[in-house]
């Protein structure tokens, strides 16, 4: 997630903006840039890459100024470039803005604001607040309140810091779901995106809330709503240290990111479900919708977690839309010259954009004559360059290895598709409307099993000593056993498979003894009698069952030692919510048994080379 520094005191700021920039690289960008408010004007220096990259831009000059604002960039509208970095400035080049989060009615705003005459230079969302604010300003001729009354007609997310060179003396804030903390020191204050880039200075913050607005002078600060209102906002001592901010309080970046989920999964659908209209939106495929809904088959790719993500996306296509879909694994693909019809599209994920064997698997589907989309999380990575369209998840950056914000967010935009292509294929905007309402229920679904994360640490504390496991599952649930068991394995090596449960009598159910434990993904769907059947086989040979089981199901604990409860929710949609527990008991083993959960032996978080 993009990184926010701002700096107004006595001293120079440029080198204090620079160092809470590096001490905000751990969230992941992708550019960086700087503006500076000097006696000559607005100064602003940006580069795509490292911030090594800014330094060397900026080199040795000869200015000072006392204001100053910083960025790390992640893409969001439009790719990593130098131009698209941040800040972002208005048609005079008097103000400039930085800003986290994404800014969902910003084409209206854009189209308004070139007809009132605006230059708007960039494809992002964020310099059209630039000239937002800049066309308020007219009217109030004071930053703070051209500030708020910008943000009144913007719908979306957003964290910024605003400087003008018109007030020279202030930088304003405003937070409305991505995160903003004051640094308040004597005779200088700072403003950040989290509390590392302040700590060097101060210990001595104040957390912005959704909904209000800072101004910050050298000698004090103020808030109000946006709306106007006065609020007296209380001054707290940080006590954590750097390690514990970076990950946010949490003990490894993947317990972080599995606790963004339903801020992530929001992200995904932010915008682009329309729950009264029972459809998604999705601007991404509009130039090659008329292609998908022509195509015989879909054909999708992808590697490791991506790939599970691909297969609970079949089933929901298939089931849903009525489009024959291929599974392959990228690294299968690309060697067996597969048979390509001139009509066919191929979906690639991956969350990196980068994995070898995905881009391998894009080159040949291309080089065959498919149209080839991409599911993609990182902005203007290779695979987001080379597919003809696509959709980005917005999961944010994704740095624990063991892939799990990004599996949901990618399943909550194969949704989005399948509703998508579901309402052209015949689909009825009632049932439309049902499907979409509950994939908008997904978040606090999630949430309400993050809440269970004591329950299922004691039952990892029970099983961490075993040496296998099973995980079986049956229908859409199919993949989440997959997915399930490869967290396991990864982060926890202890060996795991996943399988349909029916299968099982086929080979593992020889595994099964009283050492083995089972985790069976068992919702009430139609299929729940035929799993329960599954559940009787091995209790019959004393295998030990741990069930992921449906709030109001009252006959599962009669067949399993162990029941983690998680909400309902629609069949094709359940493994977003279901894999939750699953990345947690994953987490929670590893840890019982000592392993290092961000750094797991032998894996790399993005696989570039065959
Ligand atoms: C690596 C990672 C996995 C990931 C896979 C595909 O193996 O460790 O977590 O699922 O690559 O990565 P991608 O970036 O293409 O989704």
């Amino acid at each position: 997630m993009c990184g926010i520094i701002g700096y107004i005191g006595k001293k120079d700021s440029l080198p204090i903006i620079l160092e809470g920039m590096r001490r905000l690289e751990y969230r992941g960008y992708d550019s960086a840039g700087v503006a500076l408010v000097t006696d000559k004007g607005l100064t602003v220096f940006k580069k795509a890459g490292k911030l090594s990259e800014l330094v060397n831009l900026i080199g040795v000059n000869g200015f000072r100024s006392n204001l100053g604002i910083g960025h790390t960039r992640w893409a969001t509208h439009g790719e990593p470039t130098d131009q698209n970095a941040h800040p972002h400035c208005d048609c005079a080049n008097e103000i400039a803005i930085i800003h986290n989060g994404i800014i969902e009615n910003y084409l209206t705003l854009k189209r308004k604001l070139q007809a009132d005459g605006h230059t708007i230079r960039t494809v992002t969302d964020t310099e059209v607040l630039a000239h937002l604010i800049e066309e308020m300003y007219k009217h109030s001729g004071d930053l703070f309140t051209a500030v708020r009354k910008a943000l009144l007609k913007v719908e979306g997310a957003y964290g910024i810091l605003v400087v003008s060179t018109r007030e020279p003396d202030k930088i304003i804030a405003a937070r409305n779901g991505s995160p903003l903390v004051i640094g308040v020191g004597e005779g200088e204050n700072l403003i950040a995106s989290d509390a590392s880039a302040l700590i060097d200075h101060t210990r001595r913050v104040v957390y912005l809330e959704d909904g209000e607005v800072a101004c910050l002078s050298a000698e004090s600060f103020s808030t109000k709503t946006i709306h106007d209102e006065e609020i007296i906002k209380e001054v707290e001592e940080i006590t954590f240290d750097l390690e514990q901010i970076e990950k946010g309080g949490f003990e490894h970046f993947m317990l972080k990111e599995i606790h963004e989920q339903p801020e992530s999964i929001y992200n995904s659908l932010r915008g682009r479900l329309q729950v009264d209209q029972g459809t998604a939106k999705l601007g991404g495929l509009e130039p090659v919708l008329a292609k998908l809904l022509a195509a015989p088959r879909i054909i999708i790719t992808a590697c490791g977690t991506s790939w599970h993500a691909a297969l609970a996306g079949k089933y929901m296509l298939e089931q849903l839309a009525r489009i024959p879909v291929e599974v392959d694994y990228a690294s299968e693909f690309r060697y067996r010259n597969p048979i390509i019809r001139p009509d066919d599209v191929m979906f690639l994920i991956s969350q990196s954009g980068e994995t070898a064997d995905t881009l391998a698997a894009l080159r040949e589907g291309r080089a065959k004559g498919a149209t080839v989309l991409g599911i993609v999380n990182v902005v203007g990575s290779t695979l987001a360059r080379e597919t003809d369209a696509g959709v980005y998840i917005h999961a944010g950056p994704e740095i624990g290895v063991a892939s799990t914000k990004a599996f949901t967010s990618q399943i909550a935009v194969l949704s989005l598709i399948t509703l998508l292509l579901a309402r052209h294929r015949g689909l009825s905007a009632e049932q439309g409307r049902l499907l979409a309402s509950d994939l908008m229920s997904i978040p606090a679904k999630v949430s309400k099993v993050l809440e269970i994360s004591p329950h299922i640490r004691a039952i990892a504390e029970e099983f961490k000593h075993v040496r296998n496991f099973l995980y079986l599952g049956r229908g859409s649930n199919f993949p989440t056993a997959l997915e399930g068991a490869l967290k396991l394995k990864e982060i926890s090596y202890i060996h795991a498979e996943g399988y349909p449960a029916a299968e099982m009598k086929h080979g593992p159910i020889a595994l099964i003894d009283e050492d083995m434990p089972v985790v069976f993904i068992v919702p009430k769907d139609a299929i729940y009698d035929k799993v329960v059947s599954n559940m009787q086989e091995v209790r019959a040979r004393k295998g030990r069952i741990i069930a992921i089981a449906n709030e109001d199901d009252k006959e599962i604990d009669a067949l399993a030692e162990y029941v983690i409860r998680v909400p309902r929710t629609y069949n094709f949609f359940g493994p977003i919510v279901n894999s939750i527990p699953l990345q947690l008991l994953a987490y929670y083993m590893a840890l019982a048994r000592g392993a290092d959960v961000d750094q797991p032996r032998n894996l790399a978080k993005s696989v570039t080379v065959e």
